[in-house]
């Protein structure tokens, strides 16, 4: 008997057809006594839920696998070294057998068919009075798959929807009226470098279940398109009031939007706390009193380099990164950045918001001591189908980045771990 055959009729040998379908029903077993006989595959692939859902569980089995005992270590089933014995069934709510003794199984069985009490068997499904259906969770919703007599397609149909469920391809909004008791939904989602492939499984799920999407100009783009025609997408980029009322402009909007009771996700780029300014709109938030959940996201940071075969640490090579923001040049007195400390680390500088003035950045840390040798890499648009990779060196890196036509968006990589050969 394999683990899969757990109440299903098939693997019983049920005869096809024939029989009427199951009733489907969600048993509230929370402190309600359950009895599971035998300790094997079975009861180990089947306590976890069965614990999950708070049921009051014994186990009743001369032996048990190593994870089925650490269950019972941990206090989360109470654990009856012996044999079954007839009465051991009295008063409980649901049976499990999974013993490997058929007769014990057979008379276990009887006694739970005079309780009455619904009773599913791993080695005789239409023995049983009930069957286990294929289950998964995503979030609050339980899938459960019968088909009755095709134990790998219950299996296969659940992992379909709950992946779809999961990945957001497959989404139902909330049709539960809100109350004035609910909180406002904002989801602050890091949508990863560009590929619609490196957002995280849930930020693509709250994306599916959005009403309004606040979107930046860099992440994930080409998911805007597959969400369905009623959801509002706002193109951060594009809020009108210039370039220094644009973040306020992003806030309020955050802000209408949740008070109207919509599902607001405001999608950025990378990590939304990497130079995200994911932290100014979860404050903005928070003084309206609208709490916010956030999503990390995969960072341009690591990614970037890490998709054009470049990685940020490398043994013997590197021991520490540094992550840099460039978009005020060294001498700014706006800068608060110490590029003299930079210019001494033997590490791996990563810098972001910089192509602009690599130039100046190059000469202040060769300046300040950092060899003009070093190896530079720029990855323009990196993880998308436009990413580029420029090489040059500190000597030669702002020259170069003009003469090739850098544009941003581009992390920089500075350090050896630039000549450090990708796979093959
Ligand atoms: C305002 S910062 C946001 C960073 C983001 N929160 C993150 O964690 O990746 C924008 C900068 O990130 C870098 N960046 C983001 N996505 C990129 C990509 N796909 N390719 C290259 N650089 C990228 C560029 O340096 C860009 O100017």
């Amino acid at each position: 008997m394999t683990a899969h055959a757990a109440g299903d009729p098939h693997q019983a040998g049920a005869t096809r057809g024939a029989e009427p379908p199951a009733y489907p029903v969600g048993l509230r077993l929370s402190g309600r006594r359950t009895i599971v006989l035998g300790g094997g595959q079975v009861a180990q692939r089947r306590l976890p839920a069965l614990i999950a859902a708070g049921a009051d569980i014994t186990l009743i089995s001369p032996s048990a696998t190593p994870s089925v005992e650490a269950m019972a270590e941990a206090g989360e089933i109470t654990w009856q070294q012996r044999r079954y014995q007839e009465g051991d069934l009295a008063d409980a709510w649901y049976v499990l057998i999974s013993s490997s003794d058929p007769e014990a199984n057979a008379t276990a069985s009887a006694e739970a068919e005079r309780n009455r009490t619904w009773c599913v068997r791993s080695d005789d499904a239409e023995a049983a009075t009930a069957w286990t259906p294929a289950t998964g969770r995503c979030d609050d919703v339980t899938v459960a798959v019968l088909t009755g007599h095709d134990p790998r397609r219950s299996a296969a149909l659940r992992d379909v929807i709950v992946e779809g469920l999961r990945e957001g391809t497959l989404a139902a909004p909330h049709h539960r009226p809100r109350t004035a008791d609910d909180a406002p939904r904002v989801h602050l989602v890091g949508g990863g470098p560009g590929d619609p492939d490196l957002i995280t499984v849930r930020g693509r799920r709250l994306l599916a279940e959005a009403d309004v999407v606040i979107a930046d100009r860099l992440g994930p783009r080409d998911l805007l398109d597959e969400l369905p025609p009623h959801v509002e997408v706002i193109d951060a980029a594009k809020i009108p009031y210039g370039r220094f009322m644009a973040q306020e402009a992003i806030n309020q909007a955050l802000i209408d939007h949740a008070k109207q009771g919509r599902t607001v996700v405001r999608l950025k780029g990378g990590d939304p706390f990497v130079f995200g300014r994911g932290m100014e709109e979860a404050q903005a938030l928070a003084a309206e009193g609208i709490p916010c959940t956030v999503v990390p996201g995969i960072s341009s940071t690591i990614s970037v380099p890490g998709a054009a075969g470049i990685p940020v640490t490398h043994r013997g090579v590197a021991h520490e990164f540094t992550v840099v923001s460039g978009h005020v040049a060294p001498d700014d007195p706006r800068s608060l950045v110490d590029w003299e400390a930079l210019a001494r680390l033997r590490g791996t500088l990563v810098l972001l918001m910089a192509v602009e003035r690599i130039g100046a950045i190059a000469d202040a840390l060769v300046a300040y001591g950092r060899s003009p040798e070093t190896p530079v890499a720029i990855i323009q648009e990196g993880t998308m189908a436009t990413q580029r990779r420029v090489d040059a060196t500190l000597a030669t890196v702002g020259t170069t980045a003009k003469a090739e036509n850098v544009r941003p968006p581009a992390v920089i990589v500075i350090g050896d771990v630039v000549s450090v050969n990708p796979p093959q």
